[in-house]
């Protein structure tokens, strides 16, 4: 009683202090304030210019039943009908809809993330647009968000959505994720942050966030943490992301037309060497080692990548479980080896970073800082 009392007295004061000077009003409003607004106009004048560019995922797809929450057809409904579908995003932003793909995201690629990265960077390019929103399946979001926060080189905010459940099942998430990445790429406080991935009421980094769990609508996590909330319309940050990211960082997505081959070998027990032999075979100019615990190999898999590395071949010991620092020179003597270490990033994201590094050198010791810097 007391406690609603107190809120209701709040919210009073609120609401006379945002009639008298317009500031509150501006805070608690959804958050829609162009990039570059004109001369004399208010934050709320015009409505941010977003693109939304679809590239299929659960967020684009159908099932047979209502009841159909994790069997279903991914990447079937066209971008501008989801943006139809969720009518509410026309009162914060000009939204345009492009369909760059229509695929489930395990079907990204080399070949597919240099053209989608390339489109986001000419769209960003243009003054009149404000933020781009990327529809995207859940599976490899992680890895596309990291490719973009490294490559793009723009501030304006790029924000990578999906969904755990199609738009025609009961409990479907992707409207609401929908319109709060819109939110957020519409608010100039989402600028400079690097890429976003928006789901769940969440904000993660794009160089943190993964998938955890197959079905559930929880499942994107960052090992730090979210950097904000999407509440109500309003967009909160708690943290900014500490590694650099798109205007700091030492690629640039025009400039890069082929990404080389790197391979990720998971390990297990009684993994097969050939493994790491059938990569090199197949032209990996690096080899990732998603390792036990903190980067551990077994004794008979020394010998085999020792033998990829005196072919020249980077050899990258990563963990395989999820989350944690691979300590250089602890479990094995990289020095002596000149293997390379992760950091903190994923098998999968340091397949990222190893590709976009393996594009400006080839040196043991430069690699390792890249790994250690971003
Ligand atoms: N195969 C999945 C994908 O496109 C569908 C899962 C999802 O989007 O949640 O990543």
């Amino acid at each position: 009683m007391k406690r609603t009392a107190h809120l209701k007295s709040l919210a009073a004061l609120l609401l006379s202090a945002s009639l008298l000077s317009g500031v509150a009003h501006a805070q608690l409003a959804p958050a829609s304030a162009p990039t570059a607004a004109p001369a004399g106009a208010t934050a709320e004048a015009r409505k941010a210019n977003i693109v939304i560019i679809g590239t299929g995922g659960t967020i684009a797809g159908a099932g047979a039943s209502a009841t159909n929450t994790a069997a279903y057809q991914s990447a079937v409904v066209p971008v501008d009908k989801i943006i139809a579908s969720v009518p509410e995003i026309s009162k914060v932003a000009n939204v345009k809809g492009e369909q760059i793909f229509q695929i489930g995201s395990e079907s990204f690629n080399n070949e597919r993330l240099l053209k989608l990265g390339k489109r986001v960077s000419e769209l960003l390019k243009q003054p009149d647009v404000d933020g781009i929103v990327i529809t995207h399946g859940t599976d490899t979001i992680e890895e596309t968000s990291y490719f973009l926060n490294l490559t793009l080189k723009s501030d304006k905010p790029v924000v990578v959505v999906g969904s755990m459940r199609p738009g025609t099942a009961l409990g479907a998430d992707g409207a609401l994720n929908l319109y709060d990445a819109v939110l957020v790429a519409s608010n100039p406080a989402s600028r400079g942050k690097g890429t976003l991935v928006v789901l769940n009421d969440e904000i993660h980094t794009g160089r943190d966030v993964t998938k955890t769990n197959t079905f559930k609508t929880e499942t994107f996590r960052s090992p730090f943490g979210p950097l904000g909330y999407v509440v109500e319309g309003r967009t909160l940050f708690y943290r900014i992301p500490a590694r650099p990211h798109t205007m700091q960082t030492q690629w640039d997505i025009d400039k890069i037309d082929k990404l080389p081959e790197v391979a990720v070998v998971y390990a297990y027990g009684n993994v097969n060497p050939a493994s790491i032999d059938a990569a090199v075979k197949n032209g990996a100019k690096a080899i990732v080692y998603a390792a036990t615990g903190n980067g551990s190999v077994g004794d008979y898999m020394v010998e085999p990548l020792k033998a990829a590395r005196a072919k020249g071949v980077q050899i990258v010991r990563a963990s395989r479980t999820g989350s944690g620092v691979v300590v250089r020179n602890a479990e094995q003597p990289d020095d002596k080896y000149d293997w390379i270490v992760t950091d903190d990033q994923l098998p999968q994201k340091a397949r990222i970073l190893m590709a976009l590094a393996l594009t400006q050198t080839n040196d043991p010791k430069a690699l390792q800082q890249i790994f250690w810097k971003y």
